[in-house]
């Protein structure tokens, strides 16, 4: 079976770019080159929602060389943006910069009318967060019924997360999508995102094959 929805803690930019003799900052590019690589290869196997981890709100305390550049890619890519994903971001946009604020509103607009793959692309983003930001929204509405709390989460609309894969060898979560994840398929790999290629997203797909689903049963 094809995941309905896959997600990537897309680690290791930062030392794939040393291991290059290249500043850490460097790593961003390439790793956004590698998203394109992954999400058009998992668009043409007919994954339906691909969700990325761009930035946590924890990573806004980075050296600020660290933050340019990763706001660059996703300013350049908002920009440049003109295939086939529907693009959505969730996280907390509006505390950044209007420059960014604004592509990120470009983009969304532009590949609304796309009927395929959506690629969700979290930045400013904390799972802890958006878990406590919803239970709020719903507790207000003064019900307390798990849709209320579904559809206040910010990846509420997408399809059951079936897959996260994390690159770069650490295995841990990192406050990314938690309440979503609860029956997700884990896969680790040592291998810096920047390498990541379009046989790599194979071997996620087939890994994914591989795992027997039981949701507690
Ligand atoms: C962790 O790698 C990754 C990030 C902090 C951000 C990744 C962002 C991109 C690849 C740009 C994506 C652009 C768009 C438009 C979605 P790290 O550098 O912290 O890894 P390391 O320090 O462990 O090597």
């Amino acid at each position: 079976m094809i995941p309905r929805h896959i997600a990537f803690i897309m680690d290791g930019n930062g030392r794939w770019a040393q291991a290059h003799g290249m500043p850490r900052y460097e790593g961003y590019k390439h790793g956004l080159e590698a998203l394109l690589r992954v999400a058009g290869r998992l668009e043409q196997r007919g994954v339906g929602a691909i969700s990325v981890f761009a930035l946590s709100t924890e990573n806004l305390s980075r050296p600020k060389d660290e933050l340019s550049a990763i706001f660059d890619a996703v300013i350049k890519f908002n920009k440049t943006y003109f295939g086939t994903l529907r693009i959505n971001y969730f996280g907390d946009i509006d505390a950044l910069s209007d420059d960014i604020a604004d592509s990120v509103d470009d983009v969304e607009r532009r590949t609304s009318i796309n009927k395929g793959t959506s690629l969700n692309i979290a930045l400013n983003y904390g799972a802890q967060t958006d878990i406590v930001h919803a239970a709020k929204l719903a507790a207000d509405k003064g019900s307390f019924l798990e849709d209320e709390f579904l559809s206040s989460l910010s990846t509420a609309g997408l399809p059951p997360l079936d897959m996260v894969v994390r690159t770069g060898g650490e295995r841990r979560l990192s406050n990314f999508m938690l309440y979503e994840s609860a029956y997700a398929e884990l896969m680790f790999m040592d291998k810096l995102w920047p390498d990541m290629t379009a046989d790599d997203a194979d071997a996620a797909l087939a890994e994914f094959e591989k795992r027997v689903r039981k949701f507690g049963k």
